[in-house]
């Protein structure tokens, strides 16, 4: 299966350094047909050239266009070529998104057509509770979600491993990703702390096809740098 590596910038970096970002990475990056590189960028920088990596959109709202003050809708991503989207992420579910609004938000980008990056991931106290804990949770924000549908791709971020510095031990990735992989066929990333250092040994791990990289992708260099690591690997 193809790798894919994931940048989410998240609500960081100026249009001037995404402009600059992008052009590097328009040059110094050799697409090849083992890996898929998509980048999320804020949404005033979905309008920007994207040669030889995909765009995302960190967000949007399941409609066409209409009365949504403050919301990027269907039409809109479609006048940019946009045709990726990432839901789910914890940080928005901990603004007030819950299961109902992303199971309508996954249904109307899956009947557009969109590829879907559906993320996942417990928190701290539910992980000391144990595995069965944990799978419960994982089952929760997977309700509605359909996992036969082959634009779907499925990130495991453990809460309290973003922006730690300390990514999920290998073995409990490992254990999270085969319960995963007996719900779906489909890609399965792992977020959470990855960098250069640690992201050959995620990548090697069982039934993982990839990494979603938050402040680690901030740096075109070091972008690049674990795109290298994951040719390799
Ligand atoms: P960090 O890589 O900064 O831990 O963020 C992960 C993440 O939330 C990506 O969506």
């Amino acid at each position: 299966m193809k790798r894919i590596i994931a940048a989410n910038f998240k609500s960081n970096l100026s249009i001037q350094e995404i402009q600059q970002y992008f052009k590097t990475l328009n040059s110094s990056f050799n697409p090849s047909k083992d890996i898929e590189a998509i980048i999320f960028p804020p949404a005033f920088a979905l309008n920007l050239e994207a040669i030889n990596f995909n765009l995302g959109a960190q967000n949007a709202y399941g409609a066409k266009n209409g009365a949504f003050t403050g919301e990027l809708t269907l039409d809109g991503l479609v006048s940019l070529g946009i045709n990726y989207i990432m839901l789910g992420h914890s940080e928005r579910r901990a603004m007030g998104e819950d299961q109902k609004l992303l199971t309508d938000k996954f249904n109307f980008y899956k009947d557009a057509g969109f590829k879907i990056v559906y993320c996942i991931g417990e928190d701290l106290n539910t992980r000391q509770k144990g595995q069965d804990n944990i799978e419960y949770m994982l089952s929760c924000q997977l309700e509605g979600i359909d996992l036969d549908y082959n634009g779907l791709t499925i990130a495991y971020e453990p809460i309290w491993a973003i922006g730690s510095g300390v990514s999920a031990k290998a073995s409990d990735i490992e254990s999270i990703h085969h319960f995963l992989r007996q719900k779906t066929n489909l890609a399965l990333l792992y977020g959470g702390s990855v960098n250069d250092s640690n992201l050959k040994e995620i990548l090697n791990i069982p039934d993982v096809n990839g990494a979603l990289i938050g402040s680690a992708a901030l740096k075109v260099e070091n972008f690049l740098k674990m795109l290298e690591i994951a040719k390799e690997a």
